[in-house]
């Protein structure tokens, strides 16, 4: 922050520019490390960005970009509000790396000498973890050349023959260059989603209401750079309950030829019995939402009630559709006090996910807020129709606004009786909101 301001105050810039010169930043010893741990994962060959990051040769002609990108908090991606909460997944780049590389685009990006660099990064081509067991997609998916592509669902038999407790999981794409991101859920039986799918047929839509509290888990996702997943916190492990079955949700993006994905979950499966149960639930969700025609700011307000006696908060992320522009998680405990959990800008294209530094003990009784604010507005350039009032559905030119919740609670506790909808969430759809000033701060929602 300081260094940003002594180069933006004109009669300093001098003073700076020696500082610079005399100990000049250079992308062998200075900016490749920054890039190899926060970027490369991403930046490479085969993976998701547009372009590699690999070597001087491969990031010489974007350090213009690069500066603007991190300049704008662009990249690396990661959008949570620094003041509020820990993350054990933070990605923020440090503001001292930030005003490195800005140096170095700054001075005409040189090279620096070779005896200067870090040995390149290895990349690992296969699993992040050892999975004892893999469910992969039954056949190929034939994603086209060019166009947008609907979210796709293919319901996987599983052969569950006992229930299982799961530590991780890590979803990898058959084919990273397409696959945007994807995320594969348990549907226990007795869930009534996607129940008459063909095994290993893609969906588009019209299969029925996926709701987590039939049971309907997420079991592991893909995000560029995200890694495996775990869910022991404190002993905790996810339930496969027997005779399960798998769905994977895929988004994929055009490249401009055709070709096919084929994408697996591998699970990791606990080796001791759980201390405690890993749930993802849809959290608070605002299926009575109304975005008026044209409003640039639209709030909007979600309620759930804890149900259950001993639940633990420790991850969030937010869902909402191409006008969606942030989201906070606000909890107002049994004591009527009140906290913010969390809160981030939202980027459609990034589904990102945020993962607790310490788990949030939340009472039963207490009352957890979803409040999200939508650009419906011309100045949206991703807005599909500012002339519309939006209302919930599963379409992008839809809305959305929930928070998937990670919640740890007792092995024998039911997910059913997590959370039960609550205040504004019961609501009648009215012609906007429902907004913050028809929630009661205070007092008990019942
Ligand atoms: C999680 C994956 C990921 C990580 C980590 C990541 N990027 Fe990116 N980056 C992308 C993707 C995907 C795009 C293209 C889409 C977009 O712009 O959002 C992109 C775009 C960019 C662009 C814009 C290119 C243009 O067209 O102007 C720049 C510059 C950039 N990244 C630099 C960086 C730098 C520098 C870092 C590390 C400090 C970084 N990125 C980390 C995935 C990533």
């Amino acid at each position: 922050m300081k260094i940003s301001r002594l180069i933006s105050a004109g009669c300093l810039t001098a003073t700076v520019a020696v500082a610079a010169s005399s100990v000049p930043v250079t992308f062998d010893k200075d900016v490749l490390p920054i890039l190899q741990s926060n970027c490369q994962s991403c930046h490479r060959p085969g993976e998701v960005a547009p372009m590699s990051l690999l070597t001087y040769q491969d990031a010489r002609p974007w350090a213009k970009a690069i500066k603007t990108a991190l300049l704008n908090h662009q990249m690396p991606p990661w959008f949570a509000d620094p003041k509020i909460g820990h993350f054990a997944n933070d990605r923020a780049l440090k503001e001292a790396d930030i005003q490195t590389i800005v140096a170095w685009a700054d001075n005409g990006a040189p090279k620096g000498n070779p005896a200067d660099a870090p040995p390149p990064l290895k990349f690992e081509d296969g699993w992040n973890l050892q999975p004892d067991l893999v469910i992969e997609m039954p056949r190929d998916f034939a994603v086209k050349a060019t166009g947008t592509i609907n979210y796709q669902y293919i319901r996987v038999k599983g052969n569950i023959a006992r229930d299982l407790w799961v530590s991780e999981a890590e979803m990898r794409p058959g084919n990273p260059a397409v696959l945007h991101h994807g995320k594969v859920w348990v549907v226990p039986p007795g869930s009534h989603w996607m129940e008459d799918a063909e095994y290993g047929v893609a969906y588009e839509a019209g299969m029925g209401r996926n709701t987590t509290e039939e049971g309907n888990d997420i079991l592991g996702k893909f995000n560029p750079g995200l890694g495996a997943q775990t869910f022991e916190v404190n002993g905790s492990a996810k339930l496969v309950p027997k005779g399960s079955d798998f769905v994977f949700e895929m988004h994929y993006t055009a490249t401009g030829k055709p070709t096919t994905d084929r994408s697996k979950l591998g699970l990791v499966l606990a080796k001791t019995a759980p201390a405690s149960r890993y749930f993802l639930s849809a959290g608070p969700t605002a299926s009575n939402l109304v975005i008026p025609a044209g409003d640039g700011n639209a709030e909007v307000v979600s309620e759930v009630t804890v149900g259950l006696p001993d639940a633990k908060l420790v991850y969030a992320q937010p869902h909402m559709h191409l006008r969606g522009k942030d989201f906070e998680l606000r909890a107002i405990y049994p004591t009527g006090e009140t906290e913010t959990l969390f809160k981030a800008k939202f980027d459609f294209n990034w589904q990102l996910g945020y993962q607790f530094a310490k788990p949030i003990p939340l009472p039963q009784g207490t009352r957890l807020l979803g409040i999200s604010h939508f650009d419906n507005s011309v100045n949206n350039r991703f807005n599909p129709d500012p002339s519309q009032e939006v209302r919930w559905g599963p379409q992008n030119w839809d809305e959305m606004s929930n928070c998937f919740v990670g919640l740890v609670f007792g092995v024998d506790d039911d997910p059913a009786r997590l959370f039960y909808r609550s205040g504004v969430s019961l609501q009648p759809r009215g012609t906007a909101g429902p907004k913050l000033v028809d929630v009661q701060l205070t007092a008990a929602a019942h």
